[in-house]
């Protein structure tokens, strides 16, 4: 279970604070996307977020950074996935990479309906929710 590159982003100043770095809820949104993309290597599911343990801004995220969300399973369970996020920028006038945060998350797969099945059910992720 290595970490793998889930996502790939640019900041942009739309996406900044008032001091010019990038506010953590911005980052915070990848790294919900970041932890779909590591679940759905378990099954094409409909993947839900049932908690984001722990997470650490260790540094600042600037404009222009390429920044770098990387994945790792780290537990499953039946029907959930924790996963391990490292965020890494690399910043725009240097190329210098640096890992700027880390979280643990917990993916669970559900049905249409929204109930927790084990993630090595037949896929669910077409299904409509029923009326
Ligand atoms: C996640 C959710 C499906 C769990 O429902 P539930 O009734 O607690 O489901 P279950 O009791 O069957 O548990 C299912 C699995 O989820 C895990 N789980 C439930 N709540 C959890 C939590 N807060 N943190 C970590 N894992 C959790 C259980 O440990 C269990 O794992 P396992 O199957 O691997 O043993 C439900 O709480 C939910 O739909 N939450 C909203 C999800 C969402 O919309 N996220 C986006 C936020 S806007």
């Amino acid at each position: 279970m290595n970490d793998s590159i889930a996502l790939c982003v640019v900041m942009m100043p739309r996406d900044s604070n008032v001091y010019g770095t990038i506010f953590g809820g911005i980052i915070l949104s990848y790294i919900d996307q970041a932890g779909f993309i590591e679940a759905r290597k378990h099954g094409n599911h409909r993947w839900v977020t049932a908690s984001i343990d722990k997470v650490d801004f260790e540094r600042p995220v600037c404009i222009g950074d390429v920044v770098r969300f990387y994945t790792k399973t780290i537990k499953t369970g039946t029907s959930s996935v924790s996963i391990e996020i490292i965020v890494e920028s690399e910043r725009l006038a240097t190329a210098e990479k640096l890992q700027v945060t880390k979280a643990r998350l917990t993916m669970v797969s559900v049905d249409e309906n929204g109930k927790s099945i084990p993630f090595t059910s037949p896929q669910t992720a077409h299904k409509k929710a029923s009326a």
